[in-house]
Order: structure tokens, then C-alpha cells, then sequence
């Protein structure tokens, strides 16, 4: 069992505050990500789980067990950093085997642990290779194995594939969930980057300024994101939102008419941010049928898909996803259909889902 508990986690470096009282529960073999932008806390976050650093207030389980005051080589967790720090004069294999030498882990089982993760993750035909040899991705790989061979209860991770390019970024990630499904250890895994999120995570824990926004599965967090900065931060191109009030069941965004999103509570003058995703808002097939309409600003045909940037009647902005095989060009008059169910509304002040 290692589950890791999480409870009312504050911290402040001197007077300043950077954790305000984080919440969080991951399940035995769960995988949960820490998303958000930079600065918001998340290494802070990771390292307070580590004990590689101390919460000002608040409580870390493991396993059941308190470890506030557990050293972290006592807390039986590995991590995996950005910059892997790979021993350069030793070999793929000493690399990995030289923490449980220090433990004192006999020979024979550093062996059959070492085979394992190197089986794992590919590495056998390199285990006598220095890093200089490797690839950056390799590299990496060895981080991850020195991990593996520990057989800790928790990994935490910490923007382990920033160093890599977009290609080998793609591929380490498909590697580490494979390798999350065969072993099953719970995993905490920081990114700012919302694909790897999304992709990775069994749930994610959006975190702002120190805030947990919200804690979800990502479909979940894509569907109903919970505020505006859940709204804005999760999807790309990123939710439109616009600011309106609602007047005659209608979202009055300056002079364009919104229809309004399937919600309660959304009184005649109540101030909202409304939102919508580019790709569900839908072509009408003419003007008769159409819920608004914009004019063509800018096209970006990406092949796949067409991205549209188009003005509303008073000059507020509205992004689209279109399929690539639309033909549509700068200038162009389009009606436009945003059904209910797609829509989404917060609270202008609180910024909070309505
Ligand atoms: N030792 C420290 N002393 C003072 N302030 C710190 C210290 N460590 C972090 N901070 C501050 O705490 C805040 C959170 O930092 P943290 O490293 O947790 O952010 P992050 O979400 O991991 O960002 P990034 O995505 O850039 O890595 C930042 O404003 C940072 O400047
Ligand atoms: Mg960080």
C-alpha cells in the first residue's frame, strides 16, 4: 500500500507565500500529475512530498504512515529530475546499481534488479556505456532506471522531459505511462505542459498561485473545468471567453447575442464569463440558422485542422476549430452555430463554474 496523502499543506519562503493549503489524495498505483504555470508552487510542492524540503504547516502521508519528520531517504520514494545527473565516469550499469550499493543491497539481487530495469526500459544493450555515449533520451532512460531498481513506493517526477526535443518528448511519454501500467508504482509527476498532462494522468491537480483549482481526470478538467483559469489553462488553442451579462436569456457580450449555457442560476444582470472551445463551435449552414456571426480575421491552416481568428459584431475576438478541408478566407462572413451544451459560464467576480 502507498498511498500518499496530502493535508492542508502551507509554505513560505520567509514572508513570502507560495503554498496556501493543498489538499490531495492519491490512491495506491494512481498516476497524478501537478499542472500549472510557472511559479505556481508545483516543484515546491513535489519537494515538500519528497522531505527535500520543509512545509510551513500541514501533514504528508505515505503508506498510511505521517513522514513529516521522516528523512527522505526514509521515505522510500525515488525521483526523477529534469537534469538526470548521471555519474559521467560511471557505466549505464554502475549508475544504476550504485544506490543500493550504498544501501548495502547484496550482489546478486543488485543484479537481478538492474537486469530488470534495464529489460523495463530497453537499456540492456547499453549497460556498459557511459552517458557521454547516450542520447539524451537514453539518458534519461538510465534516471528512470536508477528509480526503477530502488522499487520504491512512490515516484515522484519532476518535468522529467524538458531537456528533450518535441519528438523524443512525445516518445517518453508514451515509454513512461507503459512502464506506470506494467509496474503500477503511485507516481507524482510535475509538468507545465498540458498535453503530457493530459496524456499521462489517471488525474491531474491544476494548480494557480499556489491554489489547487481543481483535481480531476483530464477529461473531466477539458469538460468542466472548474474556474476560469481551469477554463483558459487546459485546451489549445485555449477556450474563448468573453465577458457578458445576461439579458433576455441571452449572454450579451457587447452587442453580439451568446446563446446562454445549459446551467442554472444564470439570473437576468448576473455578470458572467462566458466560454466556448474552438473546436465546438459549429458552421451554420446559413444565416437562418445561425446563432451569430463573425467575420474572418485570420486563417491558420494547420492540414488536419483550420484555425479561424474571427470578430463578433463589436469586435470581441472568437477563435475556431474547423475540419482542414473548410475553405474559408480573410474577410468572409460566417454564421455560426454554438450549441448550449458545449457552452460554459462562470462568475465574472469569483471566476467560478456557475
Ligand atoms: N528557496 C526558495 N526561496 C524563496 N522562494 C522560493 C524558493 N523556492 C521557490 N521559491 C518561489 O516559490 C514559488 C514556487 O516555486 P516552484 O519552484 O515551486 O514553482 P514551479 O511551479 O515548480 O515552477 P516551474 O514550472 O517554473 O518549475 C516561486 O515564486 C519561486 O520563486
Ligand atoms: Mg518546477
Amino acid at each position: 500500500m502507498a498511498e500518499v496523502k496530502i493535508a492542508g499543506i502551507r509554505k513560505s519562503f520567509g514572508d513570502v507565500a507560495v503554498l496556501h493549503g493543498i489538499d490531495a489524495a492519491i490512491a495506491d498505483g494512481e498516476f497524478m500529475v501537478l499542472l500549472g504555470p510557472s511559479g505556481c508552487g508545483k516543484s515546491t510542492l513535489l519537494r515538500i512530498v519528497a522531505g527535500l524540503e520543509t512545509q510551513s504547516a500541514g501533514d504528508v502521508s505515505i503508506g498510511g504512515r505521517v513522514v513529516n519528520d521522516v528523512e527522505p531517504k526514509d521515505r522510500n520514494i525515488a525521483m526523477v529530475f529534469q537534469n538526470y545527473a548521471l555519474y559521467p565516469h560511471l557505466s549505464v550499469y554502475d549508475n544504476m546499481a550504485y544506490g543500493l550499493r550504498v544501501r548495502g543491497t547484496p550482489k546478486p539481487e543488485i543484479e537481478r534488479r538492474v537486469q530488470e530495469a534495464a529489460r523495463i526500459l530497453e537499456l540492456a544493450p547499453l549497460l556498459a556505456r557511459k552517458p557521454r555515449q547516450l542520447s539524451g533520451g537514453q539518458r534519461q532512460r538510465v534516471a528512470m532506471g536508477r528509480a526503477i531498481v530502488r522499487d520504491p513506493q512512490v515516484f515522484l517526477f519532476d518535468e522529467p522531459l524538458s531537456n528533450l526535443d518535441a519528438k523524443l518528448r512525445v516518445q517518453m511519454r508514451i515509454e513512461i505511462r507503459r512502464l506506470h501500467q506494467s509496474i503500477r508504482t503511485t507516481s507524482i509527476y510535475v509538468t507545465h505542459d498540458q498535453v503530457e498532462a493530459m496524456t499521462l494522468a489517471d488525474r491531474l491537480i491544476v494548480m494557480n498561485a499556489g491554489h489547487a483549482e481543481q483535481v480531476g481526470a483530464p477529461l473531466e478538467v477539458y469538460e468542466r473545468p472548474a474556474s476560469v483559469f481551469v477554463a483558459g489553462f487546459i485546451g489549445a488553442p485555449a477556450m474563448n471567453l468573453l465577458r457578458a451579462r445576461v439579458a433576455g436569456g441571452r449572454a450579451m457580450a457587447g452587442a453580439a447575442a451568446l446563446p446562454l449555457p445549459l446551467a442554472a442560476g444564470l439570473d437576468e444582470g448576473r455578470e458572467v464569463t462566458w466560454g466556448v472551445r474552438p473546436e465546438h463551435v459549429e458552421l451554420a449552414p446559413g444565416a437562418a440558422e445561425a446563432d451569430v456571426e463573425v467575420v474572418v480575421d485570420l486563417v491558420e491552416a494547420l492540414g488536419a485542422d483550420t484555425l479561424v481568428h474571427a470578430r463578433l459584431a463589436d469586435g470581441g475576438a472568437l477563435t475556431l476549430r474547423l475540419p482542414g478541408t473548410t475553405r474559408v478566407r480573410e474577410g468572409d462572413r460566417l454564421p455560426l452555430r454554438l450549441p448550449p451544451a458545449a457552452l460554459h459560464a462562470f462568475d465574472a467576480a469569483s471566476g467560478r463554474r456557475i
